[in-house]
């Protein structure tokens, strides 16, 4: 049976300058079932700031995407919440996790775990806004001294959240160290919601191991579906009981590209599309014969057609891994 409060067992994690709407849809094709928008500011949704507009606009709109929101200030974050139920998002998830400064110099994000009465009063706004499933995504504390993911949890649940990811570790670690899941069963033992947990599944068959092995009702992969979107394909055929079938052939990954591309093209204009495709392009052709120069290369494209060429171009590389790379 489908979790309802996550739309899958195994969820894409929400990225930032990633997940858009163009790479969601590709991580679809690969069988992902259960997605998460880049985060949006609350503030810049209500000051209708174009750009956050285009981000929160439910092209895609579909039972199985969250769109993320944060911001630390109460009278902004409902307002917030309730444009994005009016734009029809059925589920909204609210960011106490981000590290970055750009975010919690403004106290929002995991800023907000060392202040939970502030928290409290966010969550309730967003909650009070949204229309559907409502979750929050968490780290473990501020600090390794100052662990308090479980007071956070218990006030998540007791102003109305349906769920919550626990990304397992502090804001101070950033993206060092390694995610502590045994704060994830911990966790999901002490809340009577849904808890997924999140932090270094590198694999499909961790990502099964994590599911089966903890008590959670799904896990988020983020980083290691940069590189390999079809770890989702994977897993889930693990799940039913078959063989992963791993990476694939060269030239599928270069169709794969080419489509990404012309649907960024579509997104975000030429100019846009090509700036962003070559993260996709590098992590894509990483371990691939002759990766690092063709990596070189795709960092100097400023054209649309260069750029088409040179992904259908992929299909001729030698397939073996490791060398030149
Ligand atoms: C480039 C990048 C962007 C991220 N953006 C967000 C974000 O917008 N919202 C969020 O909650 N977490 C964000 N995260 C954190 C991930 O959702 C996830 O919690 C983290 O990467 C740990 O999972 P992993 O070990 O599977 O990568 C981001 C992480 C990275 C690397």
């Amino acid at each position: 049976m489908e979790p309802k409060v996550f739309a899958s067992h195994f969820m894409m994690a929400p990225m930032a300058g990633v997940t858009d709407e163009p790479f969601r849809a590709r991580l679809r094709r690969w069988g992902c079932r259960a997605l998460w928008t880049e985060m949006v500011s609350a503030a810049a949704l209500v000051r209708k700031h174009k750009k956050t507009h285009q981000m929160a606009a439910p092209g895609d709109l579909g039972n199985d995407t969250a769109i993320q929101l944060f911001g630390a200030n109460p009278d902004e974050l409902l307002p917030a919440a309730e444009i994005l139920t009016a734009l029809g998002w059925l589920r909204i998830d609210f960011n106490m996790g981000c590290p970055v400064k750009k975010v919690t110099k403004s106290g929002a994000g995991a800023a907000l775990l060392g202040d939970l009465s502030l928290a409290a009063k966010c969550i309730k706004a967003v909650r009070d806004g949204s229309g559907g499933i409502f979750t929050v995504k968490i780290r473990s504390g501020v600090t390794s001294s100052q662990l308090n993911y479980l007071e956070a949890g218990k006030m998540a649940e007791g102003e109305g959240a349906d769920g919550v990811v626990l990304h397992a570790r502090t804001r101070a670690q950033g993206y060092s160290g390694f995610a502590d899941w045994s704060q994830i069963d911990a966790l999901a033992g002490t809340l009577g919601i849904p808890v997924a947990g999140n932090g270094d599944i590198d694999s499909a068959k961790t990502a099964l191991d994590r599911l089966s092995g903890h008590p959670v009702a799904a896990v988020m992969i983020g980083r290691a579906a940069l590189a390999s979107p079809w770890i989702f394909r994977d897993v889930e055929l693990m799940f039913q009981g078959g063989a992963p079938l791993g990476r694939p052939s060269i030239q599928e990954l270069s169709a794969d590209l080419s489509r990404h591309f012309a649907e960024l093209v579509e997104f975000k204009g030429e100019r846009g599309a090509v700036g962003e495709i070559k993260k996709f392009v590098a992590w894509a052709i990483k371990g691939v014969q002759g990766g690092s120069v063709a990596r070189a290369e795709v960092m100097q494209i400023k054209e649309a057609d260069a750029m088409c060429e040179f992904i259908a171009s992929l299909a001729a590389f030698d397939p073996r891994e490791g060398g030149g790379s």
